[in-house]
């Protein structure tokens, strides 16, 4: 079954009474939740996951957002190196009154932090080059307990079409100053998959693509219990 995200209540959390005239992230939410199918597409997977989540690269913070709304209460701590999205990130979890949710800086490169539960790497590994996307993905592995998953969206590095476009528009965000980093290169599925399957895990991939030009994938990988 699956349950609306309601992207306008969602979008005006991220209005500040305070800056009245700074409506970019609400417009921001509003437009990333109407039209990629992110968070539709993780929802099914995350909605009935009983154990704590840990939200890497979690930007402003949209899937606790989703969560809550679809009804899911397991506790939710994003972290991101990003400063401002993080103080935006704890200003509408606390204007939607959102329970359990909490929001860190933290800077990947340096390491996963701890945690005991399932993972979540939402459209971040590409930012991070090559050796440093396999700790990530390692960290985030060692944070897994029983029965507990880690899901990944990411495009992935081929030789598509769709491959270069999402390269483009990754560089786009970054010229347009919304990531503070350019994308340096997307993960290969090959590489992925061996290190999930390696630890044990129970891999499934499925092609994420929507109705855009993007390359992504959504894979899950569960601890088996
Ligand atoms: C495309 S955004 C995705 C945000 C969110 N996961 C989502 O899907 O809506 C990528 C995020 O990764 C974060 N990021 C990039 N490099 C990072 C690093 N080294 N440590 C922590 N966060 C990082 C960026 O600040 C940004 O918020």
């Amino acid at each position: 079954m699956s349950t609306p995200i309601d992207s306008i209540a969602i979008s005006r959390a991220f209005l500040a009474p305070e800056r009245p005239f700074d409506r970019w992230h609400s417009h921001y939410a509003r437009w990333k939740l109407a039209h990629d199918p992110l968070y539709p597409g993780v929802l099914p997977l995350l909605r009935d996951d009983p154990h704590p989540l840990l939200d890497l690269g979690c930007g402003i913070g949209l899937l606790a957002h989703v969560l809550r709304g679809a009804g899911a209460t397991q506790p939710y701590k994003g972290v991101d190196f990003d400063a401002t999205k993080i103080a935006r990130a704890r200003d509408a979890a606390t204007r939607k009154q959102l329970r359990d949710v909490a929001f860190d800086t933290a800077d990947l490169s340096l390491g996963v932090p701890m945690h005991h539960g399932s993972v979540s790497i939402l459209d971040m590994l590409q930012y991070l080059p090559e050796p440093l996307q396999s700790n990530v993905v390692s960290g985030a592995i060692a944070c897994l307990a029983p029965g507990a998953q880690l899901v990944i969206r990411t495009g992935l590095e081929d030789s598509s079409a769709r491959s270069r476009i999402t390269d483009v528009t990754d560089r786009i965000g970054h010229r347009i100053g919304w990531m503070r980093s350019a994308p340096q290169r997307y993960p290969r599925r090959e590489t992925l998959t061996g290190m999930l399957e390696s630890a044990g895990l129970e891999v499934a991939w499925q092609p994420h693509l929507g109705r855009n030009l993007f390359n992504n994938w959504l894979v899950s990988a569960r601890r088996p219990a």
